[in-house]
């Protein structure tokens, strides 16, 4: 029988079959896929695996620290970390078009990692070691999707870090190729990672890059990430995390509308909430969320977030609407 605690079994084994006694490199995303992934590599060939997080400033409020402090602390995992916030910053200035927004993240993200893995190369060559593994985190409706062809997925470019294009000079690990994402969740689990991480909501490659209609930039990020912070702090409090597939919180930076607070006048942009409820994020509806938690997320973000002073939420379907804004 298929139980959680078979397939971690079974695929430690065939890590450790696959790998023998040779170096493994694993991006991080702060997702759950890659943290699984890398978490039952890690328990397979423990020091052989070097894990590379490419932070580029697009992830949300404490996801970057879950990678770097709790995930190393639950797996032991050797962490390569490269800081790369502002080389996204400058290569996003001053662009606007959503396809060229997630163009250059998904380009500066490819040489950010192929940097970090060049590092790395060289740290083990000065140690007479060679690096021969690269895992990934495919799932299983990966593999099918991608065989698949047409669908929503071609409609956004879309990327992220299984996406890497084929490194030749790397042979692929994909200890999840036959799970499903539920499977995956309770594998996380059984070894220990953070249930922050393994019950994380789908969260697009290129961030919150993706959830600023306008320019991005520092200041504007900032703000996204209290207002997103805010919204994910109390639909968690509701206990309405399981009932909504994910939640975009998204800044409409280009938007300005007049408001009043205080004895003053506003002129301040929206945040708009995106709640869904799916079952694939090929088709979707908007989740009925209770007014009192609507109510509670609009009165915090507008007291709490300086340059907001509007909450609005999407009631749009998919089809029409996308998930993402972008
Ligand atoms: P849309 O906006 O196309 O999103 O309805 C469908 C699902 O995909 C996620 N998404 C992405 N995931 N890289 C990813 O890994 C991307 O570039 C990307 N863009 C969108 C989105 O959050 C939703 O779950």
């Amino acid at each position: 029988n298929w139980t959680t605690g078979n397939i971690l079994e079974e695929q430690v084994e065939r890590i450790r079959q696959q790998v023998g006694d040779s170096k493994v490199i694993c991006g991080l995303s702060g997702g759950v896929d890659s943290a699984v992934a890398a978490a039952l590599v890690q328990r397979a060939v423990g020091d052989q695996l070097t894990c590379v997080f490419v932070d580029h400033g697009l992830l949300r409020e404490g996801e970057a620290e879950q990678v770097e402090r709790d995930f190393v602390a639950a797996t032991g995992v050797n962490l390569y970390v490269a800081n790369e916030q502002e080389r996204f910053q400058n290569a996003l200035a001053g662009v606007s078009d959503p396809e060229t927004k997630r163009k250059i993240i998904g380009r500066e993200f490819i040489r950010a990692f192929e940097e970090a893995e060049r590092a790395i190369i060289a740290q083990a060559a000065s140690e007479g070691e060679s690096i021969k593994f690269l895992v990934q985190g495919t799932l299983y409706p990966d593999v099918v999707e991608s065989g698949g062809g047409e669908g929503a997925a071609n409609i956004k470019s879309h990327h992220n870090v299984g996406g890497l294009p084929e490194d030749l000079q790397f042979e692929l690990v994909e200890p999840l190729r036959a799970l499903f994402k539920d499977e995956v969740r309770a594998v996380g689990a059984q070894l220990g990672l953070p249930q922050e991480i393994v019950g994380r909501q789908p969260f697009p490659g290129p961030g919150l890059g993706i959830r600023i209609v306008g320019e991005v930039t520092k200041e504007r990020l900032d703000l996204l990430r209290k207002a997103d912070a805010i919204a994910r702090a109390e639909l968690t409090a509701a206990g309405l995390d399981d009932d909504v597939w994910q939640m975009p919180v998204v800044l409409l930076a280009d938007v300005r509308s007049v408001g009043v607070q205080g004895d003053g006048r506003t002129y301040g942009h929206p945040i708009v909430l995106r709640p869904v409820s799916s079952e694939d994020a090929m088709t979707a509806d908007w989740s009925r969320l209770p007014y009192e938690l609507l109510a509670r997320i609009s009165n915090r973000i507008t007291n709490e977030v300086e340059g907001v002073n509007r909450v609005v939420l999407d009631v749009t379907s998919k089809p029409p609407g996308t998930i993402e804004w972008e």
